[in-house]
């Protein structure tokens, strides 16, 4: 099978979130497994400078209403760079921490018209494009209403995958004309969401098929509560929408080879390994004694991560003898939010804000609890690494945590981690309280580390459960 994977971020090229794992491991995989897959991305500065792609010789131009930009492709391995610096030769990806860049509309219409121009422009005739998130959510339509016509994508089908209803691409109805699409799709059936063009709405109308990230979200986002106002149109589309978990790549996070932490460990041999990590943890944060309870967050700082409601809860942790580790980049607010508290507690409490790849992985090693108090989450990788690093999380039951760790059950010992319900901080205190006295145990807690230790996290399944859906949506008659 052809896939053309197209995303705003893959690892390892540039990566904000979660979705970058997603799309970089699954189009690793799918090549795993023979088929053909080429990721096509924007050439970000940051792809720029650390990556020696090649400049294909190909330049293009889209229209954008009245304007002509022109663009050029990049290659490096098996993707594929939209090029165009005046769109993407930027600092950051989609915005800056006081907000999104205002010409983000054009950025990604640009984007989604130039992974038609660099299929046929390379040659890579596609089955299916698979399209992630709101910034892709035009290219369904354009292969309806337009590419579609040509003979080369005459047999392609789109995919789309939503890894998160809370960004949809929401934007001035003056942006359609700059799409370059018919005016008639303006409506409710269409693309349009309360007088506004918005993206994500427009990649569920017309996908042949959609994703996301986990079963329970699958389920979630069909009602108000989780739907961000298009819970309505996810529902009519129900029998086309699909939940497949994602994966982690377990070759990139592994203790027993892990490059990054100072001790390597597996789930038959924890000791020394994990202690040593949590030594050089403890003592880049500045905490004074590494016999603590050590508990982290690692996360994008926003409102859905809840990184406010376990600051909510430091005060009182830190008088119960816990140090903790904070590494997040996000909104000024909780950034402000969080360096305030480092000031107070400067012995137990350490902030690092920043996005730190490298020194994430010694976080996952060196801690013993791992917080994501999440308000909802369609997946989430954060709880899956943690428990591949043997270090049980306490989280949100939402989405894809609720189908990835299981909640711990003083009986019978089974469980990877301790779940709650509500986000308040009274309900992710009492789960913590009780995770710190299970620790504080011993020989119990050793067991649910092992247990965490021991689960499947890899690509494998998710992947083939990709391609299934593949073929649905090449079984599929055109139409649209
Ligand atoms: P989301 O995609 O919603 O941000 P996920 O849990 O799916 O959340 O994935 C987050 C990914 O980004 C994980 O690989 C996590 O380790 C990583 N990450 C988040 N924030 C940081 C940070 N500040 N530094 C390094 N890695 C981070
Ligand atoms: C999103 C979600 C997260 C998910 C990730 C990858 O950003 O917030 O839950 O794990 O995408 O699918």
């Amino acid at each position: 099978m052809n896939v053309l994977m197209a995303a705003p971020e893959a690892f390892p090229y540039a990566k904000t979130g979660g979705l970058a794992d997603a799309a970089g491991a699954l189009a690793a995989e799918l090549a795993k497994m023979d088929h053909h897959v080429r990721l096509v991305m924007p050439f970000y500065r940051t792809v720029k400078e650390r990556f020696p792609a090649m400049d294909c010789g190909r330049p293009f131009e889209v229209k954008i209403g009245e304007r002509i930009i022109a663009g050029n492709l990049y290659r490096h391995e098996n993707a594929i760079f939209i090029g165009c610096d005046q769109l993407y030769d930027r600092p950051d990806l989609y915005g800056t921490s006081s907000g999104d860049y205002a010409d983000n509309a054009v950025r990604f219409i640009f984007f989604s018209r130039g992974v038609f121009e660099a299929a046929r422009l390379c040659g890579f005739k596609p089955d299916i494009i698979h399209c992630h998130d709101w910034q892709t959510g035009l290219v369904p339509v354009y292969l309806k209403k337009i590419y579609g016509a040509d003979p080369f994508f005459s047999g392609t089908k789109s995919v789309f995958t939503i890894h998160n209803m809370g960004y949809q691409g929401v934007f001035r109805a003056e942006t359609l004309p700059l799409s370059g699409l018919p005016p008639g799709i303006f409506n409710p059936e269409g693309l349009e969401f309360y007088g506004k063009m918005n993206f994500l709405k427009a990649g569920t109308v017309w996908a042949d098929i959609i994703t996301t990230v986990s079963p329970t979200y699958a389920g979630q986002i069909q009602t108000p509560e989780y739907g961000f106002g298009l819970d309505g149109v996810l529902r009519n589309r129900a029998d086309r929408l699909r939940g497949i978990i994602n994966g982690i790549d377990d070759c990139l996070w592994n203790p027993a080879r892990d490059r990054y932490i100072p001790g390597n460990y597996s789930a038959g041999k924890i000791m020394p390994g994990k202690g040593i990590c949590k030594k050089r943890l403890s003592s880049l944060c500045g905490f004074k004694d590494p016999a603590r309870p050590l508990v982290s967050f690692v996360g994008r700082l926003s409102h859905q991560k809840g990184s406010d409601l376990a600051a909510a809860v430091a005060g009182e942790a830190v008088a119960e003898g816990v140090d903790l580790m904070f590494l997040g980049k996000g909104d000024d607010l909780y950034q402000r939010e969080l360096a305030a508290l480092a000031e107070k507690y400067p012995e137990s409490l350490c902030v690092r804000i920043g996005f730190d790849e490298e020194f994430s992985h010694l976080v996952y090693a060196g801690s013993d609890i791992f917080l994501m108090p999440s308000r909802y989450e369609p997946c989430g990788l954060g709880q899956m690494i943690a428990l591949r690093y043997g270090t049980p999380p306490v989280a949100t039951g939402t989405g894809g945590i609720s189908d990835t760790v299981r909640n711990y059950l003083p009986l019978s010992g089974a469980g990877t981690g301790f779940l709650f319900g509500e986000t308040t901080p009274g309900a992710l205190r009492q789960s913590l309280w009780y995770a710190l006295c299970v620790y504080r145990g011993g020989n119990r807690w050793r067991g649910i580390v092992r247990n965490a230790m021991a689960e499947d996290f890899s690509w494998r399944k998710s992947a083939a459960r990709y391609v299934e859906v593949y073929g649905e949506a090449m079984g599929q008659a055109s139409g649209g």
